[in-house]
């Protein structure tokens, strides 16, 4: 018999809490009832324990959440996280195409990929979109490891023709290797594909050309690219091309904006932009540490909130300092804050989780830990530290997810199950 259930205190947020008060479920004793990995049942435990008596049932102490799904990380860069002094243009030149110029040894590309998806399950983080690098064997590497993890991975070989030497393809190189991996990949274990180019800086007009291709003969795939995060970067795009209404423009001239279609950061956009993006249903991967450490500026949560953007949060590493989503959504309240918005709570919870599902166009497998779901969890511990102890003792429910938040990170990880695995464990 496969049937298993888990007994403890369960919060999940699945749908987005600004269109539906009635989108947090709690339950103080709770009952998660799984089967070969997937969702059977969840709900309070006094509703659900007659009819699941016989299952065996483990007692997890903690706050059970759905596991993270971070919507921008770049693994190549684990290991240039806290590169000091440079804002992005510098700071990819200085520090980021040199530890990417490594991933030429496929060696390499698995010793980092294997130590990237530990550390993510280390933060709770059971999903993912991520940057892999030029090369081709990048992606295999992240999917081989993930594979063996069992984690729900996209990702895709990055097309950068204008590239640093060593780190350009060409636009014929770009798409055939990419045809390949697609080939390759499509439909193993829980793992997706994403068409990457870098940004507009560093692709050649016929690789971008070229990218739309990709994107509307496989409608199966993602679009994942960075979008006006740094003030230099948008006037060096807007000195390349005069004739593009905005930075979104650029991408949408060559069929890169629509609904599969994830741009990370948008920290400064018109209002045309916005409501471009609104309306092709595409959506914006926030990423606050990020933003904070390279100086890049706060995403505008108040004109997102207007234009109805689709957003979901991101660590962004290695220009985000952290892996941990739990304090991703706590500088995602002080970005919003630094900008005259309130984020609550249960709302940056959702971001991290369903939200960032939504965007990811794996809503209806991760995020939420609805029956039929994967079951793909998080334990998170309140008490993890002395100060967080003494903050949350005798708080309501929102307080100490705030707490969590602002104060959590990796050691708030009790414990990280993947498809009702224990995968993960502090003890
Ligand atoms: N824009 C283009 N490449 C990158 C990258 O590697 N990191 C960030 N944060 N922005 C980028
Ligand atoms: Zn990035």
């Amino acid at each position: 018999m496969s049937l298993r259930a888990f007994r403890g205190e369960m919060l999940v947020v699945a749908r987005d809490p600004r269109d539906d008060p009635d989108a947090v479920q709690y339950q103080a004793d709770g009952l998660l009832v799984v089967e070969q990995g997937l969702v059977v049942a969840r709900g309070a435990y006094a509703d659900l324990a007659a009819r699941h008596a016989t299952v065996p049932t483990v007692a997890l102490p903690g706050l059970i959440v759905p596991g993270f799904v971070d919507a921008h990380v770049h693994y190549p860069q684990m290991d240039r996280i806290a590169a000091h002094g440079e804002q992005l243009l510098d700071w990819l030149e200085r520090h980021i195409f040199p530890a990417e110029q490594a991933f030429a040894s496929r060696a390499h590309a698995d010793q980092v990929a294997g130590a990237f998806l530990d550390e993510l399950l280390r933060n709770g983080t059971t999903s993912a979109l991520v940057f892999a690098t030029v090369h081709d064997h990048s992606v295999d590497a992240l999917f081989e490891a993930a594979l063996t993890r069992q984690m729900r991975i996209i990702s895709g070989k990055v097309l950068m023709d204008l590239g640093p030497a060593g780190l350009a393809d060409t636009p014929a190189s770009a798409r055939s290797d990419t045809e390949a991996l697609i080939a390759r990949w499509r439909g193993r274990g829980r793992l997706g594909y994403a068409v990457t180019p870098r940004f507009a800086l560093t692709s050649s007009d016929a690789q971008l050309e070229s990218a739309g291709h990709l994107l509307a003969a496989h409608g199966d795939v993602l679009l994942h690219t960075h979008l006006a995060e740094n003030r230099r970067e948008i006037d060096a795009v807007g000195e390349r091309f005069p004739e593009a209404a905005d930075y979104l423009d650029v991408y949408d001239r060559f069929g890169l904006v629509g609904a599969r279609s994830v741009f990370a950061h948008g920290v400064h956009l018109p209002d045309r932009s916005c409501a471009r993006l609104a309306q092709s249903g595409a959506g914006i991967a926030v990423c606050p540490s990020s933003n904070l450490f390279l100086g890049s500026g706060f995403f505008d949560f108040g004109q997102a909130e207007a234009f109805g953007l689709r957003t979901g949060l991101g660590t962004d590493v290695g220009a985000g300092t952290t892996f941990s989503m739990l304090r991703t959504a706590g500088l995602a309240y002080q970005a919003a804050q630094a900008r005259g918005h309130r984020l609550d709570p249960f709302r940056a919870l959702y971001l991290a989780t369903a939200g960032s599902a939504a965007l990811l166009h794996i809503a209806d497998r991760v995020g939420a830990l609805e029956p039929g779901q994967e079951a793909d969890f998080a334990v998170l511990d309140d008490r993890a530290t002395p100060l967080l102890a003494r903050r949350t003792a005798g708080a309501s429910l929102v307080d100490r997810l705030f707490a969590l938040q602002i104060l959590g990170d990796d050691r708030t990880i009790a414990a990280t199950y993947v498809m009702g695995e224990r995968a993960w464990s502090r003890t």
